[in-house]
């Protein structure tokens, strides 16, 4: 503890030494989450990355968001704690299997959950998030779309649109593991509670809710709720934020089992380092960048 309160203030002094923002996804781990400048889901993160004036941006989340951001502001620098926390689901995804299935689909367009690389991104027409993936399929120009990698949420959007899909067969090995079994011993042990998830869950888990949105739609459905007591299908770190928004209301995660890994790579230490060192940092090479950057910027003007 008494570690964490001097890293903390070493990273507070090293940030304005820097001219640096931190970024923090609602999944890492809340020491980071308490030290960030800005929290959010994928969605607000990519947002504040393009329009911050801060010189250094410090993104801990996983590698794909650092990409997204970097591709977004491209003049700043953009380092993350720890090159290894990937996504795997952004990984079930790569360039030659993309243009295999455009091929098959010559008049689809392709929408990409933002958990993609960067060189998936440049292959694509538009991006999208959990907060936003019916709006873009909808603002695009085609009654058939390739969309990747998550069929989850692929499935669970397919719902909100008369649109063809063709659906990539990825997932996130996290929100995935939660099963029906899982939520109906919660509700027996908490009848009162509310069920709330995270549309990268199963479909017939999502349908056992009694509200679905992104994290930051979690986060605020649970603060404006008159009900007192939650179920939460969504990773363990939004409890942070959960919590302190809501200090009086009980949230019961679906299972223990909804951690990412993957999110927990970065821990204190490693955002004092990368602040102190400047690495590692994003590179995407210029060609991949200018085309992914168009699929987000699309994306972000999606009103
Ligand atoms: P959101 O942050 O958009 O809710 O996405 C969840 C997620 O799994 C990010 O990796
Ligand atoms: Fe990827 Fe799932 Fe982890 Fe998000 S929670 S980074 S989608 S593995």
């Amino acid at each position: 503890e008494e570690q964490n309160q001097q890293l903390k203030e070493r990273i507070l002094q090293l940030k304005k030494e820097k001219n640096a923002i931190i970024l923090a996804h609602y999944y890492q781990r809340d020491e980071i989450q308490e030290v960030a400048d800005f929290r959010g889901d994928s969605f607000l993160l990519a947002q504040k990355a393009a329009t911050t004036d801060a010189e250094v941006i410090v993104f801990c989340g996983v590698h794909f968001m650092g990409e997204s951001a970097k591709i977004l502001a491209p003049n700043k620098t953009v380092v993350i704690p720890d090159e290894r926390a990937g996504c795997p689901m952004a990984d079930m995804v790569n360039v030659d299997g993309l243009r295999a299935l455009k091929k098959q689909h010559p008049n689809a367009k392709v929408v990409a959950y933002i958990n993609t690389s960067a060189e998936v991104k440049a292959e694509t027409d538009i991006c999208c998030t959990s907060s936003n993936a019916i709006k873009v399929i909808e603002s695009v120009d085609s009654e058939e779309i390739i969309w990747v990698p998550d069929k989850n949420l692929g499935d669970y959007v397919s719902k909100f649109t008369d649109k063809k899909m063709i659906i990539w067969e990825g997932y996130c090995n996290t929100h995935d593991m939660l099963t029906v079994k899982d939520v109906e011993e919660m509700r027996a042990k908490y009848p009162n509670a509310e069920f709330v998830v995270h549309p990268e869950c199963r479909p017939e888990v999502v349908k056992l809710a009694d509200f679905v949105g992104s994290t930051t739609a979690i986060i605020q459905y649970c603060k404006e709720s008159d009900k007192q007591e939650f179920i939460v299908g969504t990773e363990d770190g939004t409890g942070y934020q959960l919590r302190k928004d809501s200090p009086d209301k009980t949230f019961h995660f679906a299972t223990k089992y909804l951690v990412c890994p993957n999110m927990k790579v970065n821990n204190l230490k490693k955002v004092a380092k990368c602040l102190e060192t400047l690495s590692p940092q994003i590179y995407v090479p210029p060609h991949v960048a200018d085309q992914a950057r168009a699929s987000l910027e699309r994306m972000l003007q999606v009103k």
